[in-house]
């Protein structure tokens, strides 16, 4: 007997919205037919989709920066099969697995100032693990965390986030966690100062947005974090295995935080895992003795295939050299993006190391654009990037996103595999498409019209 994955998966997809609907999240579905974003996709290779008719279409979202190798890469689906074939003793919890021990070593390799990893099953698990282990090692309470910081949803990170449209309804959160500016050190030192702070979580670059440390934040950060004894926690897991063109993104300032947090990339897109590298001495102060051998950990972390699609990832980072491409196509683009700035006066900044972008949009000078943007922002401000997002996929084939709610910033996380051609793509489209935007009466402002006519009739109906 076989379960027919590709029987049911073809039988249901088209049936997938009526699935959802019924069984999931309806607003989800909601969200996707009102933008056109209701494609039937098919297939996923590398870093394209391609849909029923067969139409190839650009990933630059990489289910929010999983993808690094692209979809289905032969070397990830090669070493997935091995585990399932090989029959390996996986999961035995009354031992220790040799390929965690494996992707351990492997990791601490390309972060050698770090001696120590804890495995777990998503970023937000990873940032719940760190802040157990700075409480438990430093003895203090307090984290302090940065304004439009994200590290996931669950409570102990969701406490840490600067973004209240995720905790709303959700609270009380966690006691003891203090929010700071991003890139203000003075605020930062007021907070420490206490010596009270058991951590300072940050993200090098900030996923929402693509807000980029001014030069200078990270060190003063880190050098106030030791002046005051507070734990640093770098959350690289969006940054980290070679998005920025470096392994991890803090190499780009030259500092060496105490844990670094590392997750989506490292799953291969296929198998969740994160990954929590630290300092010996904080290991040892949660692993302290034998009846605390297992005072943190979860069932599924270090399972086989997880640690095997860890390895696979890193041997394809290493060997199909995707740092170094990363940076080069990251370079190109935020080049061809800056360039933009002075001939559209919609675009407003770019910004991004690596294959990690954001395009900025802001209010127009000229009379006409600006009577239509702000028609469109008092209606629900950071729609208007909708209005690039939408053509971008409807007419160019190009997956994208807008960067967070209320934002102007469409963000670009593609696999590391692009090609020269895949840039090629990628600014043609965006160039048509915002120089469309410039033009009013136009498309682009029609469909604005659209939008927030059928936003006004949903808020009606309620
Ligand atoms: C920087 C950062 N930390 C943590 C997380 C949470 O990861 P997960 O969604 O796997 O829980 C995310 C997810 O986007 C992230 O970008």
């Amino acid at each position: 007997m076989s379960v027919e994955i590709d029987h049911l998966f073809a039988e249901a997809e088209p049936q997938r919205y009526v699935l959802h609907t019924r069984y999931l999240n309806e607003q989800m579905v909601r969200v996707l037919k009102t933008i056109g974003f209701d494609r039937a996709y098919q297939r996923g290779k590398g870093q394209y989709l391609y849909d029923r008719e067969g139409l190839q279409y650009l990933d630059l979202l990489s289910g929010w920066g999983v993808f690094a190798l692209g979809r289905n890469h032969p070397v990830l689906a090669d070493a997935l099969k091995k585990v399932l074939d090989g029959d390996l003793p996986n999961l035995v919890q009354m031992d220790v697995s040799a390929l965690a021990g494996v992707l351990a070593e492997r990791l601490l390799f390309q972060v050698p100032h770090l001696e120590k990893v804890f495995f777990a099953n998503s970023g937000t698990e990873s940032v719940e693990a760190s802040l157990k282990f700075a409480r438990a090692a430093t003895g203090r309470a307090g984290i302090v965390y940065c304004s439009h910081a994200f590290h996931g949803l669950t409570y102990g990170s969701l406490s840490v986030i600067g973004d209240d449209i995720f905790r709303s309804g959700f609270g009380p959160l966690l006691p003891g966690c203090v929010e700071v500016p991003f890139n203000d050190v003075a605020a930062l030192e007021r907070a420490l100062a206490s010596k009270t702070i058991a951590a300072f979580i940050v993200e090098p670059i900030q996923g929402k947005g693509v807000t980029m440390p001014t030069d200078d934040y990270l060190r003063s950060a880190l050098e106030l974090c030791r002046k005051y004894g507070t734990l640093f926690i770098a959350d690289e897991v969006q940054t980290g295995l070679g998005r920025t063109g470096r392994f991890l993104a803090c190499e780009h300032w030259g500092i060496e935080p105490d844990i670094v947090l590392l997750s989506k990339s490292l799953s291969g897109g296929h198998v969740p895992v994160g990954a929590v590298l630290t300092r010996k001495w904080i290991f040892d102060k949660v692993f302290d003795r034998m009846d605390r051998a297992v005072v943190h950990g979860s069932t599924f972390s270090k399972n086989d295939l997880a640690m095997a699609a860890g390895l696979a990832t890193l041997e394809v980072i290493q060997s199909e050299a995707l740092m170094q491409n990363a940076e080069r196509t990251g370079a190109r683009l935020v080049a061809t993006f800056e360039r933009m700035i002075g001939r559209h006066e919609l675009v407003k900044d770019v910004r991004g190391k690596g294959l990690m972008i954001g395009i900025e949009f802001g209010a127009p000078r000229s009379l006409k654009l600006k009577a239509s943007w702000n028609l469109l922002e008092t209606a629900n401000s950071g729609l208007f990037c909708q209005l690039i997002v939408i053509p971008l996929l409807k007419e160019h084939r190009i997956l994208t996103q807008v960067a967070g709610h209320g934002n102007h910033t469409i963000k670009i996380l593609p696999p590391l595999i692009i090609s020269d051609e895949d840039c090629d793509w990628i600014e043609r489209s965006f160039e048509t498409v915002i120089s469309d935007a410039h033009r009013v009466p136009g498309a682009i402002w029609s469909l604005g019209k659209t939008l927030v006519e059928n936003a006004a009739r949903a808020r009606a109906r309620g």
